[in-house]
């Protein structure tokens, strides 16, 4: 990228390093906490890649406001949030299986998010963006596909921790777009499912019940390498992860036209 800013780079290299703590803990997980449910976990390498990333931004900038996962907000006055997963993938994490990632996205107020890093250290794929200046992998520019219709499409999403009606419904989504595509995967990491659509593996992604920091710093990295992110209605995309819906473009208002369908508009709610 040409003249990153300083937050790039910044955000760069604290993703590194939080990533470094990740490998620590990795393939090592004998204990972990629950959260909001059963199946929601929370390791010692969440909260020490969290606790890094925090000391950092706080010593560099300390006027900064903060929104992580495990630990918070910390709001300040100024036009700068930064929003942090510390480990996006846990399940995956303590099953040993290598998908999962650093999150870290910046908000300024009036624009949206303006820089992105997500960085997945077992396979040391270190995306990044900032806005309008286009998304990279490990250096190179990244695109989204171009296919423009569903059944030649790999999609992938993902599933909420909570098991109540609308989680149901989400299978006869799940069920929908399979009979109409190539096939449907769920991996675990909404930042990674974000960057495989910002790189081209997969066409199209759409997920519900997030929270901002599994979206912030993946949605641009898919806008910038051309995607089209929204609300499911097409609308603009909500800040909170409620709902998110990312494409080539190509394919987007056909995935909209069944995501906001009547018989699914509980999950609006
Ligand atoms: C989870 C992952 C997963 C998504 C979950 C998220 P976590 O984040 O992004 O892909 O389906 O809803 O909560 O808990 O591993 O940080
Ligand atoms: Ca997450
Ligand atoms: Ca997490």
């Amino acid at each position: 990228m040409k003249n990153p800013s300083e937050f790039l780079t910044f955000a760069i290299v604290i993703a590194k390093e939080a990533g470094k703590i990740q490998m620590e803990y990795f393939g090592k997980i004998t204990a972990f906490k629950k959260k909001s449910t059963n199946i929601d976990l929370v390791t010692n390498a969440d909260i020490e890649s969290e606790k890094y990333i925090i000391n950092q931004i706080t010593r560099k900038y300390p006027n900064h406001s903060i929104l992580a996962e495990e630990s918070g907000d910390t709001f300040n006055e100024s036009e700068y949030l930064w929003v942090i997963d510390p480990l996006d993938g846990t399940t995956n994490f303590t099953h040993n299986l290598p998908i999962f990632s650093v999150s870290i996205g910046l908000v300024k107020k009036k624009i949206g998010t303006v820089c992105a890093v997500v960085f997945n250290p077992s396979a040391d794929k270190c995306f990044y963006a900032e806005y309008k200046k286009g998304s990279f992998l490990n250096n190179k520019p990244i695109k989204c596909t171009s296919n423009n219709t569903l059944s030649d499409s790999l999609l992938v999403t993902g599933f909420p921790y909570l098991h109540d009606i609308k989680y149901d419904l989400s299978f006869e989504i799940f069920k929908e777009f399979y009979d109409k595509t190539r096939g449907l995967r769920r991996l675990g990491s909404a930042s990674l499912d974000l960057c495989f659509v910002a790189m081209g593996r997969f066409d199209g992604y759409y997920e519900f019940g997030l929270k901002p920091w599994d979206i912030c710093a993946g949605s641009l990295i898919a806008t910038e390498a051309g995607a089209k992110v929204t609300d499911w209605d097409n609308s603009k995309l909500p800040f909170d992860g409620s709902r998110i819906i990312a494409t080539n473009g190509y394919i987007h208002s056909k995935m909209t036209d069944i995501l906001s369908k009547e018989k699914y508009k509980k999950i609006f709610k």
